[in-house]
């Protein structure tokens, strides 16, 4: 007790906090999220993600080669097709945009590691995650349908040359579908990051602008969990950690801090955070007004990913945090 113990002794010096600081952000822990569209030298911003672009596949390449001289390990791509149905087509076409995308990335930059976001709502005319029964308008996501659907998109991915498969329309057995369809296709060794714990989420606003991936009706709760539960997350991550996933991801990040503590307690699979669109466009606001120091709310935010227990942390703010952490500050 006081005097004896003075915790500030050790906050006394820089080099001192340095060598007791429990908790070090690296930007080999960043994932950068990329949307790719149709088309040539395109980069459109979305309007709500300052910053945030829409790219062709050439703007893609350019994009990924500066993440990838940045020191960010890896990038998650997602598509904007052409064209929109029910059979979410250009999600599992062999030459869909995202495949294209990754293809072309995995051509300029080898080494930087392309995670594939496993989902149907950028592709399906409706915008839900999953197959439902053409002219219901109840939105309805039938599960197991949707599942094969996922399995080829996810086949067609690893053959595009995807390095990680990333399925994020919680769907129940989803991890398992991908699996056996990715042991069938000879990709054996191709991870999956699961979207485990992901919840129904206000935050995911600015996503559906840049992704252009709006539920035409309903929403989603009938897939993604509700925010105010917990024990949920557990058995979610237990069922897919025995369907095979490789690694689990927290679904935002910001307000469920608790969620991916409880993860990293639960579980030995690396965990990865989301720090989704709506956190992204909170911190970007207010650092447009002048209301806040952009640098240091962001670096402070991502440290509190790690603190929590992200070992992984996806982010729209990757690019930026990689240079402030190279510049040292
Ligand atoms: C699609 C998907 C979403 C996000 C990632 N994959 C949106 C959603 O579920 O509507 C959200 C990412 C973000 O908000 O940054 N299944
Ligand atoms: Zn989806």
């Amino acid at each position: 007790m006081f005097p004896i113990q003075r915790p500030r002794r050790l906050r006394s010096h820089p080099q001192l906090r340095r060598m007791v600081s429990e908790t070090v952000l690296n930007t080999s822990d960043l994932i950068y999220p990329l949307f790719a569209v149709p088309g040539e030298g395109m980069a459109t911003e979305v309007r709500s993600m300052p910053g945030v672009y829409q790219l062709s596949i050439d703007k893609i390449v350019e994009e990924a080669k500066e993440v990838y001289d940045l020191g960010i390990p890896a990038i998650i791509l997602f598509g904007i097709p052409a064209d929109k149905d029910t059979d979410a087509t250009g999600a599992w076409h062999d030459h869909g945009i995202v495949q294209l995308a990754a293809t072309a990335v995995k051509e300029a930059v080898p080494d930087l590691i392309v995670i594939v976001d496993t989902c149907l709502c950028e592709y399906t005319s409706h915008g839900h995650c999953g197959y439902l029964e053409v002219g219901d308008l109840t939105g309805r996501v039938l599960n197991d349908p949707t599942l094969e659907l996922l399995k080829k998109t996810a086949v067609s991915q690893a053959k595009a040359g995807a390095d990680i498969i990333a399925p994020s329309g919680m769907m129940d057995g989803f991890v398992k579908a991908i699996r056996e369809g990715l042991d069938e296709g000879g990709f054996q060794d191709i991870p999956i990051l699961s979207y485990a714990a992901k919840y129904a989420s206000a935050y995911y606003g600015p996503f559906r602008d840049a992704a252009e991936s709006s539920p035409q009706f309903g929403d989603r709760r009938t897939y993604q969990m509700d925010p105010g539960n917990r024990r949920e997350a557990l058995k979610e991550i237990e069922l897919d950690i025995a369907e095979g996933a490789d690694m689990l991801m927290v679904k935002p990040a910001l307000s469920y801090m608790d969620i991916i503590w409880q993860v990293k307690q639960a579980s030995n699979l690396p965990v990865a955070a989301y720090n989704v669109s709506g956190e992204y466009a909170m911190i970007k606001a207010a650092a447009l007004n002048g209301w806040i120091d952009e640098q240091r709310v962001v670096l402070e935010t991502l440290t509190s990913f790690k603190r929590a227990g992200a070992d992984l942390i996806l982010t729209y703010h990757a690019k930026d945090a990689a240079r402030w952490l190279a510049s040292g500050s």
